[in-house]
């Protein structure tokens, strides 16, 4: 499945949470490219990005960005989603470049 994610308006209920909730695909990997605009929902994250959430990886607002969300009225980003069943694998340049403490990003506020 391939999803984009452009700019848009967000939920504008006064007690919305604007940002994604935690989940996780069972049975599916999420590759997701950060192409241009500004990634509320995840630190770190800036144009040209690249994250990997396997499926049992359970994954959604970093430590305060749900209250920093709070009353966002719309958002300018621009991002392409990828999910598979079958399992991505990395190549040998993506292991060079990998961020391994990006998978402690959701114990860090
Ligand atoms: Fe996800």
């Amino acid at each position: 499945m391939i999803s984009t994610f452009v700019p848009r308006l967000l939920d504008y209920h006064p007690q919305a949470v604007p940002v994604p909730y935690y989940h996780h695909n069972v049975d599916a990997d999420e590759f997701l490219f950060y192409s241009v605009g500004q990634f509320f929902s995840r630190r770190g994250i800036s144009a040209g990005s690249i994250t990997l959430h396997r499926g049992e990886f359970v994954h959604g607002p970093q430590p305060g960005v749900i209250e920093s969300s709070l009353g966002k009225k719309d958002t300018n980003e621009l991002a392409v989603m990828v999910e598979t069943y079958r399992r991505l694998r990395l190549t040998t340049f993506a292991k060079e470049i990998d961020d391994n403490k990006y998978m402690l990003s959701w114990s860090q506020s």
